[in-house]
């Protein structure tokens, strides 16, 4: 990915939160009619403030719709996260995540402002995570941490702000929630809209010809970490994301259409028996991370022996 920064501002008066003392941003001056960030530090007599949250596709430039074009356009300022380690004050974050959206903002609405609030840190020790009751009640703390970070940053720059999300904001994305935390606290008045994306589920799918479910069959998405208790329940065709690791070493005579990286420059897509590819997929996982600086990747589980695509072409 290629860095698109012109400028790195910081926020002196920005006030206390932690999280939020610092914010990038792809323009040294205001996008026109936005105001100034260091004066607005209340965002009172803001008024109701338009948010667009915008589904911007799984990585590729093009991937993203026309009326999500027309959305970024039409904002004053797009706001997303930057993740990782903090960097020094002169320094563009290496999130190569963030570093994408500055591309897609650059191609499709070249003149709006980038804005990047530092992520809170989240507890990912595995004490507090262990069951699912203390992953959630970790992943709650850390909206909060979110949701107050955003509040700030919105509170300095008045106007209307779409928010870039990667894939599609229905899938396994806080934008939502976050959002709804911010108008709860009462501060600002938001009105939410959202624009929907093209999520790597889909794009998965796509690549490798597929539809998801047999003839009228039933398809269940979830995360790497309920895969086991998914699969337990009795499901026949599974999307898995969210993986940290590939918990599939018991599924070998499942099958499986993998994909890393879609639509990236990396983009590697594997199908098989699950025991006859799986040690080639951890490979592909470490070398995307190792020439890429990150990877993620999607899956289609279908259960049992004959899971070749026959069936699954079909509506
Ligand atoms: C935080 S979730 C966001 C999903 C997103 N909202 C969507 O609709 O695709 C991130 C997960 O989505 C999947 N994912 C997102 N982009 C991907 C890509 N370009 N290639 C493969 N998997 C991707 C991975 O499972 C990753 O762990």
């Amino acid at each position: 990915m290629t860095d698109p920064r012109k400028s790195d501002t910081r926020s002196p008066s920005a006030s206390s939160a932690a999280t939020s003392s610092r914010v990038w941003s792809t323009k040294s001056s205001r996008h026109a009619g936005t105001g100034n960030a260091d004066v607005d530090q209340t965002g009172a007599g803001a008024g109701i403030r338009r948010v667009n949250v915008v589904g911007i596709g799984s990585g590729g430039l093009d991937q993203i719709t026309v009326e999500a074009v027309h959305a970024l356009r039409a904002a004053d300022y797009a706001l997303a996260a930057v993740k990782g380690p903090p960097t020094g004050a002169s320094e563009w974050p290496t999130d190569p995540l963030f570093a994408r959206r500055a591309e897609l903002l650059e191609r499709h609405a070249p003149g709006v402002e980038l804005v990047g609030v530092p992520d809170p840190e989240r507890d990912r020790s595995s004490s507090s995570t262990s069951t699912h009751g203390d992953y959630r009640g970790v992943v709650l703390d850390w909206h909060e941490a979110r949701a107050e970070a955003w509040e700030q940053a919105m509170a300095q720059r008045p106007g209307d702000v779409a928010i870039p999300v990667w894939g599609d904001p229905a899938f396994y994305d806080s934008t939502l929630r976050i959002l709804d935390r911010i108008r709860e606290r009462g501060r600002l008045e938001l009105d939410v809209q959202v624009l929907p994306g093209i999520s790597a589920l889909q794009v998965l799918a796509a690549r490798h010809r597929l539809v998801l479910h047999e003839i009228g069959g039933t398809v269940t998405v979830t995360t790497g970490r309920r895969l086991q208790e998914v699969v337990a329940a009795g499901a026949d065709n599974v999307v898995v994301m969210l993986n940290s690791d590939l918990p599939i070493d018991e599924l070998t005579d499942w099958h499986i259409w993998w994909g890393g990286n879609l639509g990236d420059a990396g983009e590697t897509l594997v199908a098989g028996r699950v025991g006859d590819v799986l040690a080639e997929l951890r490979a592909h996982r470490e070398r995307l991370r190792a020439e890429h600086g990150w990877v993620m990747d999607v899956y289609l589980l279908r259960r049992g022996a004959g899971a070749g695509r026959g069936e699954g072409t079909t509506t």
